[in-house]
């Protein structure tokens, strides 16, 4: 019996080692939106100030869009065969979305907040190029997910140059 009785695609036994390089790009993926949860949660709390108001608002809902973000890439693990990762595994990496200082400092966490969507938008694009011609399920998720990182970075750096006018004037 040939490979191609299992049906093709990214679920065929001949392409089990393309879908485990997928599944461990999702499992990057899936702990980029857990920790980008956390950040966002801190940072919708934490800051002081009038001009922090639309920035806290703003962070509030990406919290639940970056779960449901973590949430589609867990569920794409397993159909892939894979196994979403216990807590244990977790290591973090956005030290520049750590509490500033001064809670006031509301550049600090807008110039955070574009460093962690660049990075989810060059790795996602990463994953679009790896799953092409492949795996067309994820990489279709992860085009609109990118779009939503692609969204919320144009936002942000809107709110960076708003804030920095105000602080020259
Ligand atoms: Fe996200």
């Amino acid at each position: 019996m040939d490979s191609d009785a299992a049906g093709g695609g990214v679920l065929a036994d001949a392409n089990s080692a393309k879908r485990e390089e997928i599944v461990a790009m999702l499992t990057k993926a899936y702990w980029m939106e857990v920790e980008t949860v956390m950040s966002y949660l801190a940072n919708s709390v934490n800051p002081d100030g009038v001009l922090a108001q639309e920035i806290v608002e703003s962070l509030e809902e990406d919290v639940q869009e970056e779960l449901g973000h973590a949430t589609q890439f867990a569920k794409r693990i397993k159909e892939l065969y894979g196994i979403v990762p216990g807590s244990m595994e977790f290591s973090a990496e956005q030290s520049y979305l750590q509490p500033p200082e001064q809670q006031t400092d509301i550049a600090h966490v807008i110039r955070g907040v574009i460093e962690a969507e660049s990075g989810a938008i060059d790795y996602y694009n990463r994953i679009i190029e790896a799953t092409d011609g492949v795996d067309p399920v994820t990489q279709d998720m992860m085009i609109a997910i990118l779009r939503d990182e692609e969204g919320h970075r144009r936002l942000f750096e809107g709110f960076l140059r708003d804030y920095e006018a105000d602080s020259r004037a």
